[in-house]
């Protein structure tokens, strides 16, 4: 047990059989993924869906995503035309999520699907997520494991720090290998169009499917806040509670800093913390939610960002930076409260 309540367990044999029968019982287990932390739920079952969205504090039009073991699986739960059988076959297990139509006799209960006819279904890598499918018999929605709006988790302390209190069971089994989401593509339209990016890379993509067309503008951003079709990508998410700054030459007063590559800019005196200093992309992923929890302290004045390439996963780090240096309000549903350092580690935004 946590001073939070939630007990941590190593991924054993039993460990896993134990959290498949909770999963069943329809209890909420966070478990890993080769991206970040899952707060895992029955996805055939409302009820066990309902839990999740209120542990997570998550707005209910916002849908999950469905985790299967198998391409088979999945196609018990989506409609697949061939385009998504071709990224499924070429790109599963592995950090990539498919915006497919929901299919009705499936076994998935609607309330995954927040009101849309589309469901969004995974097949992910890591073992330990893959024999928690197993072991629960059925699929596993699984949103990032951390409050609605806030920064995800990539280690099972992260985990516990905000939502040990609200689960029956952590699966601990270290940092996660990649540290961003998946990568999201809606298929439900032609052309496909990425959602979000994230760990499988918008270059491998298109080399299998050709262009993909990029939500963005005003325009659009307004349209999707009327009626949200990827609801999880309101502007501001992914945010600490300290306001965030980006493509910095340097800290202003009583900012921290993070960087990435040769300290060059660095002076004396600054907190900071390097995402690589050997400038991998890869390693900055994985890096990129431990370092924003680390320098999300009371008392600093905001987290101020050197600029990231935007090539290979840099796409994705961009896209969490953004979301998470987007101002108050930005979020599409009740804004970012007034910044309150009394409240510590409890990110409660939603
Ligand atoms: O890597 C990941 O994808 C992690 C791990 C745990 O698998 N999960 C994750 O889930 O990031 P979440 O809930 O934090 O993000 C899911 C994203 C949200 O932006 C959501 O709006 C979008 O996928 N999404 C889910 N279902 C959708 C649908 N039917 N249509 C459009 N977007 C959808
Ligand atoms: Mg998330």
């Amino acid at each position: 047990m946590t001073e939070r309540g939630a007990v941590l367990l190593p991924p054993s044999p039993a460990a896993i059989a134990r959290a498949g029968r909770l999963l069943r019982a329809g209890a909420l287990v966070a478990f890993p993924t080769e991206t970040v932390y899952g707060l895992g739920a029955d996805a055939t079952s409302a009820e066990a869906l309902e839990r999740l969205y209120a542990a997570k504090g998550r707005p209910a039009h916002n849908p999950l995503i469905v985790h299967l073991c198998d391409l088979e699986d999945a196609r018990l739960v989506a409609d697949f035309d061939d385009r998504a059988l071709s990224l499924g076959a070429a790109f599963w297990p592995g950090p990539l999520t498919l915006v497919l139509p929901r299919r009705s006799d499936g076994p998935v209960s609607p309330r995954a699907s927040a009101g849309l006819s589309s469901v969004a279904v995974r097949v992910p890598a890591h073992s330990v997520a893959r024999r928690l499918i197993q072991a629960a018999g059925r699929p596993i929605a699984a949103p990032s494991a951390n409050r609605s709006g806030s920064v995800s988790a990539t280690t099972p302390q992260h985990v516990a720090e905000t939502l040990g209190d609200r689960i029956a069971l952590i699966l601990a089994a270290g940092r996660c290998p990649l540290g961003v989401e998946s990568t999201v593509v809606d298929l439900t339209r032609q052309p496909a169009r990425l959602l979000r990016p994230g760990g499988l890379t918008r270059e491998a993509l298109e080399a299998a499917i050709g262009p993909l067309a990029v939500p963005s503008g005003a325009a659009e951003m307004a349209e999707d806040a009327r009626a949200p079709r990827s609801p999880g990508q309101f502007s501001r998410h992914y945010a600490p509670s300290l306001p965030v700054r980006l493509n910095v030459t340097a800290a202003g007063p009583n900012e921290a800093l993070l960087t990435f590559g040769p300290d060059a800019l660095v002076r004396g005196g600054v907190e900071r913390a390097n995402l690589s200093p050997g400038a991998s992309l890869d390693e900055a992923a994985a890096n990129l939610y431990a370092l924003l929890r680390l320098l999300d302290k009371p008392g600093r004045a905001g987290i101020a960002v050197v600029p990231i390439p935007e090539s290979g996963l840099g796409a994705a780090i961009n896209d969490r930076l953004r979301r998470a240096s987007a101002p108050s309000g930005a979020d599409g549903t009740t804004g970012r409260p007034p910044l309150d350092v009394t409240r510590g580690a409890d990110h409660d935004r939603r």
